[in-house]
């Protein structure tokens, strides 16, 4: 069982400033739920209860939303408004949530390694809350991909085909298709040049790690930027077992971009209008 679920959340998400000025992007609102939110929810639907979250400087407003506040509490108390904190509120009684900070801004791969001490030696999730995914009535992404970690015991990555254009913005993989959408992965490389891509396969921001992982961190070399990737650990894991691809089912919205939140913000209220 995967009970662990890591959260990278120490950038600073300078693609909304100023509005991350003083606010972490991870509480950007879709609707009027923060991104983190949205990201905690899925981890809970595939089971998971422990939200270990990797903050930073000017990140406290996220310690303090998976807390109570008990003036907001009480103001709130038996008026029409109640309703609105149910989620939350279910959601700070049924999880743990673990912190610790990133000091130095180093790459994922760093972030993630920063996650050790509370991860421990057991296999975890890691969901970036800026690639928010919806998947209309069928199983969360982390569910599926707790599904696929059942059955492999690997490290496994979401992957989704995108434009070729569009590669040099995430890690890209190739593969041997073994099973419809599952991929075991033989080359990963961080933020290619269209022309250096080795297939149009965009890691997106779900991951099942196993925990030798650290370890192959800890050998990784600064790569592209200057910082440490995760997607180059990844490929020692491949390298030296097995690392999965998995192409999931459902939609993700790139909330790191104006474009991506303006996309999930208007597909949350459209879906919003229906059920109501
Ligand atoms: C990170 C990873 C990249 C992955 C992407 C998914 O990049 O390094 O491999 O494709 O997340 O969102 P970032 O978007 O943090 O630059």
């Amino acid at each position: 069982m995967i009970k662990k679920c890591l959260f990278p959340a120490a950038g600073y998400g300078t693609r909304f400033l100023p509005a991350t000025k003083a606010m972490p992007k991870e509480m950007l609102p879709v609707m009027a739920k923060p991104l983190i939110q949205y990201g905690v929810e899925e981890a809970v639907e595939a089971g998971m209860d422990i939200m270990a979250i990797i903050t930073g400087r000017g990140k406290r407003a996220i310690e303090d939303h998976f807390d109570i506040s008990y003036e907001l509490e009480h103001q709130i108390k038996g008026s029409s408004k109640e309703y609105m904190l149910k989620e939350i509120r279910d959601l700070i009684n049924r999880c743990t949530f673990t912190y610790t900070r990133q000091i130095e801004m180093r790459g994922l791969g760093d972030a993630i390694y920063k996650g050790k001490v509370l991860i421990g030696d057991e296999p975890f999730a890691v969901l970036l809350a800026d690639d928010l995914c919806t998947h209309d009535g069928g199983d969360g992404v982390l569910s599926q991909m707790v599904k696929v970690y059942e059955k492999y015991r690997c490290s496994i990555v979401a992957v989704q085909e995108v434009p070729m254009e569009h590669v040099g913005k995430y890690g890209v993989i190739a593969g041997k298709e073994i099973d419809d959408g599952l991929y075991m992965v033989d080359t990963m490389v961080e933020k290619p040049e269209p022309d250096e891509a080795p297939s149009n396969l965009a890691i997106i921001g779900r991951y099942i790690l196993t925990p030798d992982i650290f370890g192959l961190i800890e050998k990784t070399e600064p790569g592209k930027g200057g910082e440490i990737q995760i997607t180059d650990a990844l490929m020692a894991q491949a390298k030296e077992g097995m690392v999965m691809a998995y192409k999931f089912k459902g939609k993700r919205f790139d909330c790191g971009s104006i474009d991506g939140f303006v996309e999930a913000t208007n597909y949350f209220y459209e879906k919003g209008k229906k059920e109501s």
